[in-house]
């Protein structure tokens, strides 16, 4: 099945497909330009230009935002915000959705031939002013998903019907359904987290890797191995095929003391189609889809996975 048969037997809201399916064809874009990176213009040297947080911009961070906003603008879609956007782009009309993405997640990973990806959250409107309807809360969103460019080119997206994974066949431009209805293993015994800030972190985050590192001699009684892809996409695509728990908790570096990720356009959608999978996704204390949202660029601690190990480590809090 493709992935416009899906969306047609799951979903009567014509404006959402089509949003979609323009996100789905600007992917199919960006992941040619990969393929041929010398395309974009100095990929491999050092950029100069910082985004809205003080991050460095790679030219494939730009690249890919200019191609979500080409694809969108022709899309039934009222505004953009994006990682790589100061405020949202308002593309002046009366539809009813709103797209958020983080076009290229995983930019260190650009260099070095690493999966990297597009993560996108899609929410109705409902009427507010642009400004308010980007403050909206996770549990409003409609659609959810994420694009990683890796060995393949695959999907995990949500409509509410739970989540699907898609792989692009190159030969049709199309993406082909390759599991509906996953349901994310309830336990796990992998974990994720960048060891490199433990002395940063807090006393639960600390307490609860300690417990898994001691593995079968320790109180959780089994050994844990670990993986740190450092591309969220690539992290998460793991835990919805086999389970595990992804961690970028807050800690005490300065620029991280609301956690490092970003609750719109990564915490959020990754939160609504870890749930749609029967899996948890948490800050520590709330589910990622209650929390408030302030403005576009606020940061989230980001605990998501098995929801057993989901549990385990709120123990903590
Ligand atoms: P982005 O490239 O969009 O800024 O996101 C990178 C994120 C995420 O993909 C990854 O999980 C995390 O940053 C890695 O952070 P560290 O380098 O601190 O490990
Ligand atoms: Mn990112
Ligand atoms: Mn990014």
């Amino acid at each position: 099945m493709y992935l416009n048969n899906y969306l047609s037997k799951y979903s009567n809201e014509n404006d959402l497909s089509l949003i979609i399916t323009s996100l789905a064809n600007a992917a199919i874009e960006i992941s040619k330009t990969i393929r041929n990176i010398k395309k974009v213009n100095n990929n491999f040297s050092t950029s100069k230009t910082l985004n809205q947080d003080g991050d460095v911009q790679k030219p494939l961070d730009i690249t890919a935002d200019e191609v979500l906003i080409d694809f969108l603008k022709k899309s039934p879609v009222s505004g953009y915000a994006s990682e790589e956007q100061e405020g949202f782009i308002d593309f002046k009309n009366n539809y009813n959705f709103i797209v958020f993405a983080d076009p290229l997640d995983g930019s260190s990973n650009i260099d070095v031939n690493v999966s990297i990806g597009t993560i996108f959250s899609i929410m109705n409107k409902n009427e507010l002013a642009l400004e308010k309807a980007f403050i909206q809360k996770g549990s409003n969103q409609k659609a959810s998903g994420f694009f990683v460019y890796g060995p393949q080119t695959t999907l995990f997206i949500t409509i509410g019907h739970g989540t699907a994974l898609f792989a692009l066949d190159e030969l049709k431009n199309q993406f082909y359904l390759i599991k509906e209805k996953i349901i994310i293993p309830k336990s796990t015994s992998e974990f994720a987290i960048n060891a490199a800030y433990q002395r940063f972190w807090n006393s639960a985050t600390s307490k609860y890797i300690q417990n898994c590192q001691d593995g079968e001699e320790g109180p959780r009684k089994k050994n844990f191995g670990m993986r740190w892809v450092g591309s969220l996409v690539a992290d998460a695509s793991r835990i919805f095929i086999r389970g595990g728990i992804f961690l970028y908790p807050a800690d005490n570096r300065k620029k991280y003391k609301e956690g490092r990720l970003r609750l719109t356009y990564e915490a959020n959608p990754i939160a609504f189609l870890i749930e749609e999978a029967k899996g948890k996704a948490t800050d520590g204390n709330e589910s990622i889809l209650n929390l408030e949202v302030r403005e576009i660029h606020q940061r989230s601690p980001l605990i998501f996975g098995s929801s057993e190990e989901v549990l385990e480590f709120k123990k903590f809090y």
